[in-house]
């Protein structure tokens, strides 16, 4: 049922904006400009009470938990981290009493996830699951949760949990911001610019060839790095996630500001940038690390917002989103780092839904 696809992985990227539709359905209060989440199993005073936000997961759920956190601070303004959830469980953690802990997971089967959510139990915090699958291991075993109802996916490579789980995110972000100092209007304005989103991504979807041709161009390159910012660091992360798996093309995320501190070392004529750079407070900075990869000889690939001459005329290449609210462009990005992954795995001849040595749900720790 791939229905005029090639590949389930095409498919899932391509029904990224009714997934979304769907994470906000019911979901999205104008009349008090605010957010509504059923299955929390919080009251009031409990989420006032919520003194940090700590969200565990694994791959791609992690990277977009790291991106919650962004929108976590600036939204509520309690302090958010992402924790990789193999990595907790192990540390002995310390459980806050007014911690609210998040465990997402597409599968919700994630043995790292699940094992990590309960030794957090164990130890008095509470865990709300962050799920696509209905009845899955973590939206049981959670003390309450958030489905994302992305429908299955079947691809091996995340990709439509991946914004879903932001669209759920960024609502439980603006019920806990507008319960504590988000205004009206500023809540207001968070409901517009996320319900724009699908469009959005609809623009981007229907004019894939640009992306398709850039991917061809470079399919046969070994070496790739991707660089972002601000809330668009983590998608730079998973944009070389998505790339190394599905291609296996070698694709290291960075933030732009870090790759003076080392991996400059490694850019040469043969090792394309990737760099990210929506119209946003760091949008000047990301521009001058172009310019210190350029310096090297490194081809500059630009994915930047319609219109943006100054950035098309520093890269060597670019490629175009609609312009948006500064929080919405994780979503934005996203799309089409997923397509330029899938087309140089088409390019290369790889088995794109099922990639070498990998398996959709991750059992074993
Ligand atoms: C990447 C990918 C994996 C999963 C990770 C967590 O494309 O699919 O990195 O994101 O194994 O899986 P879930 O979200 O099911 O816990």
């Amino acid at each position: 049922e791939k229905t005029g696809f090639s590949h389930f992985m095409e498919k899932e990227i391509h029904e990224q904006p009714e997934a979304i539709r769907r994470a906000l359905r019911g979901r999205l209060d104008r009349e008090y400009a605010t957010g509504h989440l059923g299955g929390l199993n919080l009251g009031s005073r409990e989420l006032l009470e919520v003194g940090r936000i700590v969200l565990l997961a694994a791959g791609t759920s992690y990277h977009a938990g790291m991106v919650a956190t962004y929108a976590l601070e600036e939204l509520v303004r309690v302090p958010a981290v992402a924790e990789l959830a193999s990595e907790l469980r192990y540390r002995n953690p310390l459980v806050e009493r007014d911690a609210l802990y998040f465990a997402a997971s597409q599968s919700g089967e994630t043995a790292d996830t699940l094992y990590a959510m309960r030794e957090v139990q164990r130890k008095g915090g509470r865990v709300l699951g962050v799920c696509n699958v209905v009845g899955s291991t973590i939206a049981r075993e959670s003390d309450g949760g958030v489905y994302i109802h992305s429908g299955p996916e079947i691809s091996v490579a995340s990709t439509k949990a991946f914004t879903s789980q932001l669209a759920a995110f960024y609502v439980f972000a603006l019920l806990m911001g507008r319960m504590r100092h988000l205004s009206f209007d500023q809540g207001a304005r968070i409901i517009e610019a996320l319900e724009a989103v699908p469009k959005q991504i609809e623009t981007i979807l229907a004019n894939t060839a640009p992306i398709q041709a850039l991917a061809k161009r470079y399919a046969s390159c070994e070496h790739f790095f991707f660089l972002g910012r601000g809330i668009n660091y983590p998608v730079a992360l998973e944009a070389a996630l998505k790339l190394k798996e599905v291609s296996y093309i070698h694709a290291e995320g960075y933030s732009a500001a870090e790759i003076k501190h080392g991996p400059l070392a490694l850019i040469t004529e043969e090792t394309p940038s990737f760099f990210l750079v929506p119209r946003d407070g760091l949008r000047e900075k990301v521009i001058t690390s172009m310019k210190e990869v350029k310096a090297r000889r490194g081809p500059v690939i630009a994915l930047a917002v319609e219109g943006d001459r100054e950035v098309a005329d520093t890269a060597d290449e670019v490629l175009f989103v609609p312009e948006a609210h500064p929080l919405m462009y994780p979503f934005l990005l996203a799309v089409p780092t997923q397509l330029f992954a899938y087309y140089c795995a088409l390019a290369r001849g790889c088995n794109v839904d099922q990639p070498r040595n990998l398996a959709k749900s991750v059992t074993v720790e």
